[in-house]
């Protein structure tokens, strides 16, 4: 609003003349106030990484990229995105010649369309791998094996950070695994390979990757042992993945020392699918270990100047590979079912130099609905006890200034008639309605502002929440089961 508009106050009374003057003068000096109290930058996982010049990453699968909840966090924490299996090479030439980029590109177009680059995973696996590869006479293994890595990564050339160019390729004794690759090629196919990706793609990051050499040990000597003779041999690597998939409690404490050998030859490394599982149900203390664990690898990723970022295999519990794949673990992200951030994140966070808990913002400023693109209203610049908030065109008048304190309170009109956010009558159901009140410590007028995005009353634990998802001015705001819906997604500031 410029001061020559006149002044239409968000609850909808237009004014003329003197009172729009008086009240202009009143939003610019409030705006002034505003600019005195800087609201803190929202802290996520990838602001944060990419100040530390990494990133952070996570994995997702086409099935993911439809369900809102974990998309809003996907998109808010993480600037890398690896396919979960969309890159694979059963769903990417399911039959010989026969190609298909379909699901891939989807993933790839997500991560473009919000400002995230793609590890591209991966070109030759033994797992995932479709029958008819595997049954090949050895004779015709190479020839096949080069077509599908130029084919794909000719496909995908400029578009991908980087490339898992063989994925897992080691025993657990450092041998490496006798698959249909090797027992073909021997051990040269992974130079082949190599070789046979940077042709297609010459600018993209080309890495080997496996599970069990986040520590010092024989499957990562193996590992680096061969990393150090391609290099002498002048093929064309440049990184590690570590993948990282941790059993809670058990992340190795010569993880950094090994990272640092990997960096010492030359070559970048990254934790490319971290996870730390956990028995069911999970206890607080096994909680309270995961966090120690995720703040454990961050910081020896951050400590090796080689180590480009971290990626998490997956956005939160109740989309993991975890339950599937090893029956009676999970709970092995740092966000819960319901799209919380659980203490691993608020570990990761610290870890990369945040501040925990205040994340989705603090201070003071305008509480937007990200849902709606609207503010947090009170109507007609009410100060009666009672008056019911609604969203409604941000316009940075005292009406939607609220200030988060250091007692959790949620206040509006600060330094004025200050009053609190609070849950109607202390009641905790979902559809309670929030009112402005008399500033009183109540827990009902307690109030968290989450780095996920969310604003959970602390008597109820239930979020703030646009009712029916509405995006129109005068839209009522409610207490609501939190559901990770973007009608639930507040910033500050
Ligand atoms: C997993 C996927 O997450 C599952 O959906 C799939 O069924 C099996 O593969 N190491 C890897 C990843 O390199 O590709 C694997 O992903 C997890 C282990």
């Amino acid at each position: 609003m410029t001061a020559s508009e006149g002044a239409f106050r968000p609850g909808g009374v237009r004014l003329g003349g003197w009172a729009a003057a008086v009240v202009t003068v009143a939003v610019a000096m409030v705006m002034a106030l505003g600019a005195a109290v800087p609201a803190r930058a929202a802290t996520t996982l990838r602001a944060l990484a990419e100040a530390d010049g990494r990133y952070f990453g996570t994995a997702l699968t086409a099935g993911d990229l439809g369900i809102s909840g974990e998309m809003n966090v996907a998109t808010a924490q993480f600037d890398m995105v690896t396919p979960g299996n969309e890159m694979k090479w059963d769903t990417t030439e399911p039959s010989n010649g026969n190609y298909n980029f379909g699901p891939g590109d989807q993933i790839l177009n997500f991560a473009q369309s919000h400002n995230m680059r793609v590890r591209g995973h991966n070109l030759v696996w033994h797992s995932q791998l479709p029958g008819w590869v595997s049954s090949l006479p050895s004779s015709q293994v190479r020839s096949v094996m080069e077509s599908h890595i130029t084919t794909e990564a000719t496909h995908y050339k400029g578009k991908v950070y980087a490339w898992d160019v063989v994925n897992e390729p080691f025993n657990e004794d450092g041998s490496l695994r006798a698959d249909v690759f090797y027992n073909a090629m021997g051990s040269g196919y992974i130079a082949d390979a190599l070789r046979t990706a940077h042709a297609a793609d010459p600018n993209a990051k080309l890495y080997l990757n496996d599970y069990n050499i986040e520590g010092e040990n024989a499957k990562s000597n193996g590992m680096y042992n061969l990393a150090q003779s391609l290099l002498a041999q002048g093929v064309p690597l440049d990184g590690i993945g570590l993948e990282s998939h941790f059993i809670v409690g058990q992340v190795p404490s010569s993880t950094l020392a090994n990272m640092q050998r990997f960096a010492a030859l030359g070559l970048d490394v990254a934790v490319t699918e971290l996870d730390d599982r956990i028995q069911l149900p999970a206890s607080g203390s096994a909680l309270a270990q995961q966090a120690t664990d995720y703040s454990t690898v961050v910081k020896d990723c951050l400590t090796v100047s080689r180590c480009v970022g971290v990626s998490q295999w997956g956005v939160d519990d109740g989309h993991s590979w975890i339950p599937g794949t090893f029956p009676g673990y999970g709970a092995a992200t740092m966000y819960d079912s319901n799209y919380q951030p659980k203490p691993a994140y608020n570990a990761t966070v610290a870890a990369l130099g945040g501040s925990p808990g205040g994340g989705g913002g603090s201070g003071s400023g305008e509480l937007h609905a990200v849902g709606a693109g609207k503010c947090l209203d009170v109507p007609n610049s009410s100060t009666t006890a009672g008056t019911q908030p609604q969203i409604w065109t941000c316009a940075g008048t005292s009406n939607q200034i609220w200030t988060h304190t250091a007692a959790n309170e949620l206040t509006v009109y600060s330094g004025g008639t200050t009053m609190c956010l609070d849950a109607y009558n202390k009641q905790t159901s979902a559809g309670t309605k929030v009112e402005i009140w008399q500033c009183n410590g109540g827990t009902n007028q307690q109030w968290q502002v989450n780095a996920n995005g969310t604003v959970t009353g602390v008597q109820s634990g239930l979020c703030l929440d646009v009712t029916g998802a509405s995006t129109a001015n005068g839209a009522m705001v409610e207490l609501w089961t939190c559901n990770g819906g973007s009608n639930q997604q507040w910033t500050l500031g």
